[in-house]
């Protein structure tokens, strides 16, 4: 296969793998759709070519204008290719507790990267810093653009006439439940949105981490990359989410880490949290149903974390793999919660 020689034109429809070795007989049909295999290595590559491209179209981004966004991962590393490409200035805010791999592939891409050190002494983020000095580097720099991917509707509507139109194609009934990890909320909103503009009736099932806000939880610190937010996203369509579930760390690596055994392939932690929830839905729905979880980004990245057993003991987590066990903890889990509301097929 010869690759066109712009590599933008290669974000988009991700391949889609069973994960029925990991389910009991009897169980529904479980699916993962592969969002690592975009170009920049994650689904955030969507959003950043939707929020860099509409921004062109409005004048809000120049030609040979300057990008600037707060992000210690996917979005960064997106904006930072998407900007090599097609000319611009990327600044990208990261924090000290940013990987060294993101920094380089940041670099890498020849984006600037800015470190912030200022700690919140209550939660002991740098969330709040990162997004002052992006806001301060946006309003200061002349020709800059910040995308804001917490607010912009161009994010969400990244995946509504792609990822869930991708969906669809591949399950033409449409999937009875799809399982979306949750941070600035632009995956399962665009995705919800574009399955509900297509009158399907799948179950949209949002999944955050134990310390984030997102759903509703109480603040504290959070270790999956890409997920745990202080606040609630604006880009949260809470229309669309028909159940919460909110889920401790150690399940979202352990998922991961079988999975790696088993099946030969390397997913990200927020993936782990996805496809955790969905072992849960489809141990709950029978056979003839199909459950479908959204991996956000590929494994590579994480081989120094969580993939490493003496990194997971030092962080106190436990690096055996039992299968049984992540089954066992999948059947008890219950919704954080259920927004207690009818599917609304009007809400596109
Ligand atoms: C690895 C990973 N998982 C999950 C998410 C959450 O996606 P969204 O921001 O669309 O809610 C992100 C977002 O950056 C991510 O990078």
């Amino acid at each position: 296969m010869i690759l066109d020689n712009n590599i933008l034109s290669h974000i988009g429809n991700s391949p889609v793998l069973s994960l029925q070795e990991l389910m009991p007989v009897g169980s529904a049909q479980l699916f993962v759709k592969l969002e690592g295999y975009n170009p920049g290595g994650s689904i955030k590559d969507r959003a950043a070519l939707n929020m860099i491209l509409e921004a062109e179209k409005s004048g809000e981004l120049k030609p040979g204008g300057t990008i600037v966004e707060s992000s210690s991962g996917n979005l960064g590393a997106a904006l930072a290719m998407i900007s090599a490409v097609r000319g611009y200035k990327c600044i990208i805010i990261v924090d000290p507790r940013t990987s060294q791999h993101n920094i380089s592939m940041l670099k890498a891409f020849g984006a600037q990267v800015d470190i912030v050190i200022d700690k919140n002494p209550q939660d002991g983020t740098y969330q709040e810093a990162r997004i002052k000095r992006a806001h301060h580097l946006a309003d200061t720099l002349p020709n800059a653009y910040m995308p804001w991917q917490y607010g912009n509707p161009r994010n969400p509507a990244a995946h509504i006439d792609t990822t869930a139109l991708e969906i669809l194609n591949d399950f033409p009934m449409a999937p009875d439940v799809l399982v979306a990890s949750v941070s600035t909320a632009g995956q399962i909103t665009g995705i919800g949105k574009g399955l509900r503009k297509r009158n399907a009736k799948t179950k949209i099932v949002g999944v955050d981490v134990k310390g984030s806000v997102v759903f509703g939880g109480s603040k504290g610190p959070t270790a999956v990359t890409g997920m745990g937010l202080g606040w609630v996203p604006d880009n949260l369509d809470e229309k669309v989410v028909d159940e919460a579930f909110l889920v401790y760390t150690q399940p979202c690596f352990t998922t991961v880490r079988i999975i790696a055994k088993k099946l030969g392939i390397l997913l990200g932690g927020s993936s782990g949290a996805s496809i955790f929830v969905a072992i849960h839905q489809a141990l709950n729905l029978g056979p003839d149903k199909i459950v479908l979880a959204i991996s956000a980004d590929r494994g590579e990245k994480y081989l120094d974390e969580f993939y490493n057993d003496a990194w997971l003991r030092e962080k106190g987590l436990s690096a055996l793999d039992d299968h049984s066990v992540i089954l066992a903890q999948a059947a008890a889990l219950t919704p954080f919660r259920y927004p207690a509301k009818e599917i609304n097929l009007s809400a596109a």
